[in-house]
């Protein structure tokens, strides 16, 4: 009997992870989307509800991220039948969490479940990108490897190939979104088109540093490394008040290392164990808060496991 129903979650992705812009990203254990879909006889694909996203996102088929990766599954697939939809957005928008992809990899995975799981790994991979392309203009994979795949990813290439780094079991991150919006398209915009050997250089070797510093347990090292950002975090830092002091909060409170989480304005501090995360989250949070921001604050490991398939029904 075929599946009718299913619901599948994807959780929050810190993405770029100081010098691995485009390249690096993890997932984070706790908050994240739900995407809820019933086969219907009508092709198509219509969005039921959205839930938690205040009214903002589009509700046309074709433009809604969610509703775009199963449009696109179905397609593919060729079948004579179609979906109603439902989001339930956990993840804030324009927050730097991987909000768009946790869309995106819930409805890939729900809408292969209604396919009977036709689609391989790497099919899903591509088609949860179509979401991050239609969200803001650049199919990067950044954050949906770490959303589908869970723990800590590298991706690069075209068609992406994606490395699955071991992460410290100790390493925590404390996550801070501030109450300010940054739309992707916004931050991309901001990063510079090119750039000097001498920074090229710099990133290279950070980004290799920071892998070195994960085989060798050594959360100092690695705090260094992801603060080594030459080109990506100097350009973006101005788009989000009060970085500088949030930044020094979360290295006094004892995080070995700060940056921005994604395409931004939330912020992540990698720590050495949970009650460093939390400690370093509150510091932060009240950094923002003198700054006359309030912050939201998320702890949890470095590289949780990614989406699953929460129920199906036939
Ligand atoms: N690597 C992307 C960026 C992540 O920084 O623009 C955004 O989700």
């Amino acid at each position: 009997m075929p599946v009718r129903a299913a619901i599948a979650f994807a959780p929050a992705t810190v993405a770029n992870v100081g010098p691995g812009f485009d390249v690096f990203g993890f997932a984070i254990d706790g908050p994240g989307d739900v995407v809820e879909l019933r086969r219907t006889p009508r092709p198509g694909v219509r969005i039921a509800w959205i839930l938690g996203d205040g009214g903002r996102l589009p509700r046309a088929a074709s433009r809604n991220v969610a509703s775009a990766v199963v449009l696109k599954m179905l397609r593919a697939a060729a079948v004579p039948f179609g979906a109603d939809l439902v989001l339930r957005k956990g993840l804030p928008l324009g927050s730097g969490m991987g909000s768009s992809s946790a869309s995106a990899v819930a409805a890939a995975l729900a809408a292969n479940a209604l396919l009977d799981g036709r689609f391989s790994d790497r099919d899903l991979l591509g088609f949860a990108r179509h979401g991050e392309r239609v969200a803001c203009g650049a199919a990067h994979a950044d954050n949906v490897a770490p959303c589908l795949f869970g723990g800590f990813t590298l991706v690069r290439g075209e068609p992406p190939e994606v490395d699955r780094i071991a992460v410290p079991p100790r390493w925590h991150v404390a996550v801070v979104h501030p109450g300010i919006e940054l739309p992707t398209r916004r931050a991309r915009a901001a990063v510079p088109e090119k750039v000097s050997v001498a920074a090229m250089t710099a990133n290279v070797g950070a980004a290799a540093a920071l892998i070195a510093a994960m085989h060798r347990r050594d959360i100092a090292s690695a705090g260094r490394a992801l603060m080594a950002d030459a080109v990506v975090e100097p350009a973006r830092a101005g788009l989000i008040p009060g970085y500088a002091a949030v930044r020094r909060a979360a290295l006094a409170a004892g995080a070995a290392g700060a940056s921005i989480s994604g395409a931004g304005p939330s912020m992540f501090a990698l720590t050495d164990g949970r009650a460093g995360a939390k400690m370093a989250a509150a510091a932060m949070a009240a950094a923002w808060k003198r700054e006359g921001v309030d912050a939201e604050l998320f702890v949890g490991r470095m590289g949780a496991p990614g989406a699953r398939l929460i129920q199906e029904g036939r």
